[in-house]
Protein backbone atom coordinates (compact mmCIF):
# COMPACT_ATOMS: atom_id res chain seq x y z
CA UNK A 1 0.00 0.00 0.00
CA UNK A 2 1.55 3.17 -1.09
CA UNK A 3 1.63 6.08 1.63
CA UNK A 4 -1.09 8.10 0.07
CA UNK A 5 -3.35 4.96 0.16
CA UNK A 6 -2.77 4.75 3.91
CA UNK A 7 -3.44 8.05 4.16
CA UNK A 8 -6.52 7.54 2.30
CA UNK A 9 -7.28 4.59 4.33
CA UNK A 10 -6.80 6.32 8.07
CA UNK A 11 -9.36 8.85 6.84
CA UNK A 12 -11.85 6.70 6.24
CA UNK A 13 -11.50 4.50 8.67
CA UNK A 14 -10.63 6.95 11.71
CA UNK A 15 -11.62 10.40 10.34
CA UNK A 16 -14.62 9.79 8.45
CA UNK A 17 -16.99 8.40 11.13
CA UNK A 18 -16.58 11.20 13.09
CA UNK A 19 -16.84 13.84 10.63
CA UNK A 20 -19.77 12.19 9.25
CA UNK A 21 -21.27 11.69 12.72
CA UNK A 22 -20.69 15.77 12.94
CA UNK A 23 -22.21 17.20 10.08
CA UNK A 24 -25.27 15.01 10.29
CA UNK A 25 -26.25 16.03 13.96
CA UNK A 26 -27.62 19.46 12.93
CA UNK A 27 -31.25 20.21 13.78
CA UNK A 28 -32.42 20.72 9.82
CA UNK A 29 -31.18 17.14 9.66
CA UNK A 30 -33.12 16.25 12.73
CA UNK A 31 -35.76 17.38 11.03
CA UNK A 32 -35.29 15.17 8.08
CA UNK A 33 -34.78 12.50 10.61
CA UNK A 34 -37.70 13.33 12.50
CA UNK A 35 -39.53 13.34 9.13
CA UNK A 36 -38.57 9.80 7.00
CA UNK A 37 -38.67 7.61 11.02
CA UNK A 38 -40.44 8.94 13.44
CA UNK A 39 -43.12 6.22 12.48
CA UNK A 40 -40.95 3.43 12.29
CA UNK A 41 -42.80 0.61 14.63
CA UNK A 42 -41.80 -3.30 15.92
CA UNK A 43 -38.40 -4.45 15.00
CA UNK A 44 -36.02 -2.26 12.88
CA UNK A 45 -33.40 -3.20 10.76
CA UNK A 46 -30.72 -0.41 10.18
CA UNK A 47 -28.92 -0.28 7.16
CA UNK A 48 -25.51 1.75 8.11
CA UNK A 49 -26.00 2.50 11.28
CA UNK A 50 -23.49 4.92 12.04
CA UNK A 51 -23.21 6.40 15.47
CA UNK A 52 -26.68 6.00 16.39
CA UNK A 53 -28.09 9.52 15.39
CA UNK A 54 -31.88 7.99 14.62
CA UNK A 55 -32.38 6.68 18.29
CA UNK A 56 -33.38 9.59 19.29
CA UNK A 57 -36.19 9.99 16.69
CA UNK A 58 -37.79 6.54 16.93
CA UNK A 59 -40.66 6.90 18.77
CA UNK A 60 -42.48 4.16 21.49
CA UNK A 61 -43.37 2.19 18.59
CA UNK A 62 -40.01 0.16 18.32
CA UNK A 63 -39.25 -2.68 20.33
CA UNK A 64 -35.73 -3.18 19.07
CA UNK A 65 -33.04 -2.07 16.70
CA UNK A 66 -30.89 -4.14 14.44
CA UNK A 67 -27.88 -2.12 13.21
CA UNK A 68 -25.96 -3.31 10.62
CA UNK A 69 -22.59 -1.01 9.81
CA UNK A 70 -18.92 -1.54 9.08
CA UNK A 71 -17.70 1.41 11.34
CA UNK A 72 -16.27 -0.20 14.74
CA UNK A 73 -15.49 3.49 15.64
CA UNK A 74 -19.14 4.79 14.67
CA UNK A 75 -20.57 1.91 16.82
CA UNK A 76 -18.27 2.94 19.36
CA UNK A 77 -19.83 6.45 19.20
CA UNK A 78 -22.73 5.10 19.23
CA UNK A 79 -22.54 3.88 22.86
CA UNK A 80 -23.88 6.88 24.57
CA UNK A 81 -26.84 7.17 22.32
CA UNK A 82 -27.86 3.39 23.12
CA UNK A 83 -27.22 3.69 26.33
CA UNK A 84 -30.33 6.38 26.92
CA UNK A 85 -32.11 4.37 23.97
CA UNK A 86 -33.40 2.26 26.90
CA UNK A 87 -34.59 -0.84 24.39
CA UNK A 88 -32.42 -3.00 22.83
CA UNK A 89 -29.43 -1.91 19.97
CA UNK A 90 -27.97 -5.33 18.35
CA UNK A 91 -25.67 -5.49 15.53
CA UNK A 92 -26.07 -8.48 13.37
CA UNK A 93 -23.77 -7.00 10.60
CA UNK A 94 -21.41 -5.38 8.89
CA UNK A 95 -22.58 -5.41 5.17
CA UNK A 96 -26.02 -4.93 4.50
CA UNK A 97 -25.65 -6.99 0.83
CA UNK A 98 -25.48 -10.13 2.96
CA UNK A 99 -28.08 -9.43 5.82
CA UNK A 100 -28.15 -12.94 8.17
CA UNK A 101 -31.55 -12.28 9.25
CA UNK A 102 -34.39 -15.01 8.62
CA UNK A 103 -37.15 -13.69 5.71
CA UNK A 104 -39.95 -11.48 6.33
CA UNK A 105 -38.60 -10.98 9.78
CA UNK A 106 -38.62 -7.24 10.67
CA UNK A 107 -41.04 -4.59 11.06
CA UNK A 108 -39.32 -1.49 9.28
CA UNK A 109 -36.14 -0.94 7.39
CA UNK A 110 -34.41 2.57 7.96
CA UNK A 111 -31.80 3.93 5.75
CA UNK A 112 -30.64 7.49 5.83
CA UNK A 113 -27.90 8.75 3.88
CA UNK A 114 -26.38 5.42 3.42
CA UNK A 115 -27.38 3.61 0.41
CA UNK A 116 -25.13 6.05 -1.53
CA UNK A 117 -22.17 3.77 0.50
CA UNK A 118 -23.36 0.69 0.47
CA UNK A 119 -20.67 -0.62 -2.45
CA UNK A 120 -23.12 -3.77 -3.61
CA UNK A 121 -26.55 -1.59 -3.44
CA UNK A 122 -28.75 -3.93 -5.52
CA UNK A 123 -28.13 -6.77 -3.20
CA UNK A 124 -28.28 -4.55 0.25
CA UNK A 125 -31.82 -3.68 -1.28
CA UNK A 126 -32.77 -7.15 -2.64
CA UNK A 127 -31.56 -8.38 0.98
CA UNK A 128 -33.91 -5.65 2.50
CA UNK A 129 -36.78 -6.65 0.72
CA UNK A 130 -36.56 -10.51 1.89
CA UNK A 131 -36.11 -9.49 5.06
CA UNK A 132 -38.98 -7.41 5.75
CA UNK A 133 -42.79 -8.35 6.34
CA UNK A 134 -44.94 -8.31 3.47
CA UNK A 135 -46.80 -5.27 5.16
CA UNK A 136 -43.76 -3.62 7.17
CA UNK A 137 -42.35 -0.60 5.40
CA UNK A 138 -38.92 1.39 4.21
CA UNK A 139 -38.25 4.53 5.94
CA UNK A 140 -35.50 6.33 4.60
CA UNK A 141 -34.07 9.37 3.31
CA UNK A 142 -31.16 9.82 0.86
CA UNK A 143 -29.46 11.86 -1.89
CA UNK A 144 -30.01 10.80 -5.13
CA UNK A 145 -28.87 12.17 -8.94
CA UNK A 146 -30.63 15.24 -9.54
CA UNK A 147 -33.07 15.52 -12.20
CA UNK A 148 -31.33 18.63 -13.65
CA UNK A 149 -28.95 17.77 -16.41
CA UNK A 150 -26.80 19.98 -15.32
CA UNK A 151 -26.67 18.67 -11.87
CA UNK A 152 -26.10 15.01 -13.03
CA UNK A 153 -23.60 15.99 -15.53
CA UNK A 154 -21.38 17.58 -12.24
CA UNK A 155 -22.36 13.98 -10.05
CA UNK A 156 -20.96 11.71 -12.71
CA UNK A 157 -18.28 13.90 -13.63
CA UNK A 158 -17.21 13.87 -9.99
CA UNK A 159 -17.93 10.67 -8.44
CA UNK A 160 -14.19 9.17 -9.01
CA UNK A 161 -12.69 11.97 -7.28
CA UNK A 162 -15.93 12.03 -4.76
CA UNK A 163 -15.52 9.03 -4.19
CA UNK A 164 -12.39 8.41 -2.94
CA UNK A 165 -12.80 11.27 -0.63
CA UNK A 166 -15.82 10.07 1.18
CA UNK A 167 -15.39 6.36 1.85
CA UNK A 168 -17.15 5.19 -1.59
CA UNK A 169 -20.22 7.35 -1.05
CA UNK A 170 -21.96 7.71 -4.76
CA UNK A 171 -23.65 11.04 -5.75
CA UNK A 172 -24.46 9.43 -8.92
CA UNK A 173 -27.10 7.29 -7.52
CA UNK A 174 -30.88 7.18 -8.66
CA UNK A 175 -32.51 5.97 -5.78
CA UNK A 176 -36.14 6.00 -6.81
CA UNK A 177 -35.27 3.55 -9.88
CA UNK A 178 -33.01 1.23 -7.58
CA UNK A 179 -35.51 0.94 -4.98
CA UNK A 180 -38.27 0.59 -7.84
CA UNK A 181 -35.77 -2.42 -9.42
CA UNK A 182 -36.14 -3.99 -6.18
CA UNK A 183 -39.43 -4.42 -6.00
CA UNK A 184 -40.40 -1.75 -3.74
CA UNK A 185 -43.44 0.86 -4.48
CA UNK A 186 -42.21 3.95 -4.56
CA UNK A 187 -45.14 6.09 -5.57
CA UNK A 188 -45.49 7.12 -2.08
CA UNK A 189 -41.98 8.82 -1.74
CA UNK A 190 -41.27 12.09 -1.87
CA UNK A 191 -38.42 13.61 -3.95
CA UNK A 192 -37.60 17.52 -3.80
CA UNK A 193 -34.26 20.33 -3.46
CA UNK A 194 -33.56 19.76 0.06
CA UNK A 195 -31.09 23.14 -0.05
CA UNK A 196 -31.90 25.71 -3.15
CA UNK A 197 -27.90 26.74 -2.92
CA UNK A 198 -26.18 25.54 -6.09
CA UNK A 199 -22.80 24.59 -4.42
CA UNK A 200 -24.55 21.95 -2.83
CA UNK A 201 -26.81 20.93 -5.35
CA UNK A 202 -25.02 17.80 -6.46
CA UNK A 203 -26.03 16.56 -2.67
CA UNK A 204 -29.09 18.13 -1.92
CA UNK A 205 -31.62 16.17 -3.57
CA UNK A 206 -33.37 14.11 -1.67
CA UNK A 207 -35.71 11.34 -1.65
CA UNK A 208 -37.64 10.66 1.39
CA UNK A 209 -40.39 8.77 3.07
CA UNK A 210 -42.05 4.80 3.46
CA UNK A 211 -42.33 2.71 0.57
CA UNK A 212 -43.85 -0.65 1.10
CA UNK A 213 -43.16 -3.92 -1.19
CA UNK A 214 -45.04 -4.05 -4.79
C1 LIG B 1 -23.18 8.93 5.71
S1 LIG B 1 -23.11 7.66 6.89
C2 LIG B 1 -24.77 7.71 7.58
C3 LIG B 1 -24.86 7.10 8.95
C4 LIG B 1 -26.24 7.11 9.61
N1 LIG B 1 -27.20 6.38 8.83
C5 LIG B 1 -26.76 8.50 9.87
O1 LIG B 1 -27.82 8.87 9.35
O2 LIG B 1 -26.12 9.23 10.63
C6 LIG B 1 -23.14 6.17 5.91
C7 LIG B 1 -22.97 4.91 6.74
O3 LIG B 1 -23.03 3.75 5.87
C8 LIG B 1 -22.14 2.80 6.39
N2 LIG B 1 -21.85 1.76 5.38
C9 LIG B 1 -20.88 1.76 4.42
N3 LIG B 1 -20.90 0.59 3.74
C10 LIG B 1 -21.89 -0.15 4.28
C11 LIG B 1 -22.40 -1.45 4.02
N4 LIG B 1 -21.88 -2.22 3.04
N5 LIG B 1 -23.42 -1.91 4.76
C12 LIG B 1 -23.96 -1.14 5.74
N6 LIG B 1 -23.53 0.10 6.03
C13 LIG B 1 -22.51 0.59 5.31
C14 LIG B 1 -20.94 3.64 6.81
O4 LIG B 1 -20.07 2.96 7.69
C15 LIG B 1 -21.63 4.83 7.46
O5 LIG B 1 -21.84 4.64 8.84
Amino acid sequence: MSARERVEQFWVDRGLPRAVDIVLSDRIVGGWRAAAIGAARGTVLELGFGSGRNLRFYGDDVSEVLAIDPSDVAWRLAQSDIARFGRPVTRVGDDAALIDLPDNSVDTVVATWTLCSIPDIESALTEARRVLRPDGRFRLVEHSLSPKQSVRRFQRAAQPVWGRVSGGCHIDRDMVALLAGAGFDTSTLDARDAFRVPPVQPWSWFVSGAAGLR
